[in-house]
C-alpha cells in the first residue's frame, strides 16, 4: 500500500467528490429519522495544507484553491465553503487563510444529528488509521476500524440504522481493483438495497470507464445515476483526466440539483478546453 491521501487531499478529484457528497447529506438531513453513513476507504479525515506532503505536489492548489479564488463559489457551492469555513476560521474571499482540508471522514461526522446516528469508517493503511482515530476524536457514535473496507462492506450491511449512505473511494492501486470494487459493490447492495452507495472513480481512459459503469450498472438492477467532471481533454491515459461518483439509489432530483455546480467547477478546474461535465442515467428510476 503506497497510496497516502495527504499529497492529494483537495485535488480536483476531491473537490468533486465532497461537493457531491454534501449534496447527498443535505437530501438524507430532508428527513429527521436516523442514519448510519459508512465510508468504506476513510484516510485520515483531515489534512494539513502546510504540510510537505500537501506542499510537495501543490494539487490543491489547482483543485479546492482554484475554486475559491472565485467568489461565486459561495453562492454556488454553500455548504461546501460552510464546511471549509468552519475547519478554517479565517479563510477569507479569494482563498487565503486555507490552512486545512476536511476529508470526507470530517464531513460525514459533520453531519451527525442525533444520538441515534451512526458513522462506520474503514481505513486499511496502519498509520493512516491510526491518523483516523487521531484526527476524528472520540464520538461514542463514530466506530472507526483497522479493516479491509471491502470486506467491512459485505460484513457490515445492513448497517442500523437501515436509512444511510455509504462512499466508497478506493486508491485504484491494485491491477484488479474495478472487478473487486464492482462485485463488493452489487453484494452490499443486494444486502442493503434501500442504501445509497456514492463510489467515486478516477477517468484515465474514457472508454474503459463507460464499459465498466455500464456492466456495473446492468449488474446491480437499482436507479443509477453517474456524474463526472473531467478537466482535459483524454489525450493521455497514463494521467487522471477527470473522475465521477457513481451513485446507486440516487436522492430525487440530484442531477438538476448538480447541474450548475458541476458547470461552474468546470469553469474554475479547467485545464484545457477539453474539460466537460456529464450526467447520466445508467438505469433509470
Ligand atoms: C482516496 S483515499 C480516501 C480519501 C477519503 N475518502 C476522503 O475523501 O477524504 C483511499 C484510502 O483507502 C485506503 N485503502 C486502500 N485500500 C483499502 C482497503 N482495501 N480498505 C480500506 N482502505 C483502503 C488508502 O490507504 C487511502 O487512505
Amino acid at each position: 500500500m503506497n497510496y497516502r491521501h495527504a499529497f492529494h487531499a483537495g485535488n480536483f478529484g476531491d473537490v468533486l467528490k465532497h461537493v457531491v457528497l454534501l449534496e447527498l447529506l443535505a437530501a438524507l438531513h430532508r428527513k429527521p429519522s436516523p442514519v448510519h453513513l459508512i465510508d468504506s476507504h476513510a484516510g485520515i479525515g483531515l489534512y494539513d495544507l502546510t504540510a510537505s506532503e500537501a506542499q510537495r505536489g501543490g494539487e490543491y492548489r489547482l483543485g479546492v484553491g482554484a475554486v475559491l479564488a472565485d467568489a461565486a463559489a459561495e453562492r454556488i457551492l454553500p455548504g461546501y465553503l460552510a464546511a471549509l469555513k468552519r475547519l478554517n476560521p479565517d479563510l477569507a474571499p479569494g482563498g487565503s487563510g486555507l490552512l486545512r482540508y476536511p476529508g470526507s471522514p470530517w464531513l460525514l461526522k459533520q453531519a451527525l444529528r442525533s444520538e441515534a446516528d451512526r458513522l462506520t469508517l474503514c481505513e486499511l493503511h496502519p498509520e493512516d488509521a491510526a491518523l483516523l482515530k487521531r484526527n476524528l476524536g472520540r464520538d461514542a457514535r463514530v466506530h472507526i476500524h483497522h479493516r479491509d473496507g471491502y470486506e467491512a462492506l459485505r460484513a457490515l450491511t445492513p448497517p442500523t440504522p437501515r436509512r444511510g449512505l455509504a462512499l466508497i473511494d478506493p486508491a485504484y492501486e491494485a491491477k484488479d481493483e474495478f472487478a473487486t470494487l464492482s462485485k463488493t459493490v452489487v453484494a452490499a447492495h443486494r444486502r442493503w438495497s434501500t442504501g445509497q452507495l456514492a463510489i467515486w472513480y478516477p477517468i484515465k481512459e474514457q472508454k474503459a470507464v463507460d464499459r465498466w459503469k455500464a456492466e456495473l450498472a446492468g449488474g446491480l438492477g437499482a436507479e443509477t445515476v453517474a456524474v463526472e467532471l473531467t478537466v482535459r481533454s483524454a489525450g493521455d491515459a497514463r494521467q487522471m483526466n477527470g473522475s465521477g461518483l457513481v451513485l446507486v439509489n440516487p436522492p430525487w432530483q440530484i442531477g438538476e440539483t448538480l447541474a450548475p455546480m458541476l458547470d461552474f467547477l468546470k469553469t474554475r478546474l479547467a485545464r484545457d478546453s477539453g474539460a466537460g461535465v456529464r450526467i447520466e442515467t445508467l438505469v433509470g428510476g
